[in-house]
């Protein structure tokens, strides 16, 4: 029995495997007309976002609704953490009453790793940082292997902004540890120290997305994340579009069952155009459809529910 979900190379291949089967079989019941299981009645979730989300939180929140947990929803801007309570308080306190799993997403990196030395219940890290998104990552599994039938041997690129985003990170170690082949594309002040150490086996770097075009099965575009940013990193904006927003004259010579990707929510003319973006390549609808299923078959995993189907 595993407790937590906190970085995506905590997991065995295996693991990842079942939890993709397992996400095979939620997302039929999520499309019956009655989507609900009672899997896990009784059991009480909690979302703990100090960082905006939409689809993260939203697919959780269903995630638990349609296995029958009870949800709350912390709205930090409104809680005792305004008046300074510090994370371990605040976690403490909410176990105290009943909580059974707690998602985090945080700014620092790490804060989901002391928020489970502190609890006893489940913790799901739903982003830390620029650190890991552990369960963006596996909803791209679930996704790429719903395309494309397996991994191994697949040539995947993440463009962008590798250097602040923590989907990347999970993406690098999940990618690689399925078997798939991983370059980054990125301006130099894009990409972060030591990257190439990261991931199960050798990744490479390109500066090039026009070149590596041609060779690719996946095309992962990560968002330009300017709130992050320090001043200076590229020249201009018009100039990383240029080189390294995805547009439909640059995937001209890509294969034609090239799968488009992007975790959301995007920049839309930055670093891909509406046209890619709703392209018969892109994937990225099916992404979000896919995290309600992925999440289930998690939270199932975690909470220890039985797959009890009523039908
Ligand atoms: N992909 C992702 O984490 O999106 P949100 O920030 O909307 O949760």
């Amino acid at each position: 029995m595993r407790r937590n979900l906190l970085e995506i190379n905590d997991l065995k291949t295996q693991e990842i495997n079942f939890l993709l089967e397992e996400a095979e079989a939620f997302k039929e019941v999520l499309a019956r007309p009655i989507k609900k299981l009672p899997t896990l009645r009784g059991k009480t979730i909690l979302t703990l976002f100090y960082e905006p989300s939409t689809r993260t939180r939203m697919s959780f929140e269903l995630a638990a609704k349609r296995m029958g947990a009870d949800v709350s929803n912390i709205a930090v801007s409104a809680s005792s953490i305004q008046k300074g309570e510090n994370l371990k308080d605040t976690v403490r306190t909410l176990e105290a009453m009943g909580v059974d799993l707690i998602i985090i997403r945080h700014s620092q990196a790490g804060a989901p790793h002391l928020v489970a030395k502190t609890v006893k219940a489940s913790v799901i890290n739903a982003g830390d940082g620029t650190h890991e998104h552990p369960t963006q990552a596996l909803l791209d599994l679930y996704t790429i292997k719903d395309k494309k039938k397996t991994f191994k041997g697949l040539k995947a690129a993440i463009v962008g902004d590798i250097a602040h985003s923590r989907v990347a990170r999970s993406n690098i170690w999940a990618f690689t540890k399925m078997d798939m082949e991983v370059t980054l594309i990125a301006p130099p002040t894009l990409l972060p120290a030591e990257v190439e150490k990261l991931g199960l086996k050798p990744i490479k770097i390109s500066y090039s997305l026009e070149e590596i075009i041609p060779k690719l099965d996946i095309l992962y575009i990560l968002r330009l994340q300017l709130e992050r940013q320090k001043k200076g990193l590229f020249p201009s904006l018009q100039e990383y579009i240029k080189l390294y927003g995805v547009n439909p004259e640059k995937l001209r010579k890509s294969k034609r069952d090239l799968l488009i990707m992007h975790p959301g929510p995007m920049n839309i003319g930055v670093e891909i155009t509406e046209s890619v973006a709703t392209s018969m390549q892109s994937a990225i609808e099916e992404q979000v459809h896919n995290g309600v299923a992925i999440r289930m078959a998690l939270l199932n995993y975690l909470l220890g529910g039985k797959n009890e189907d009523p039908a």
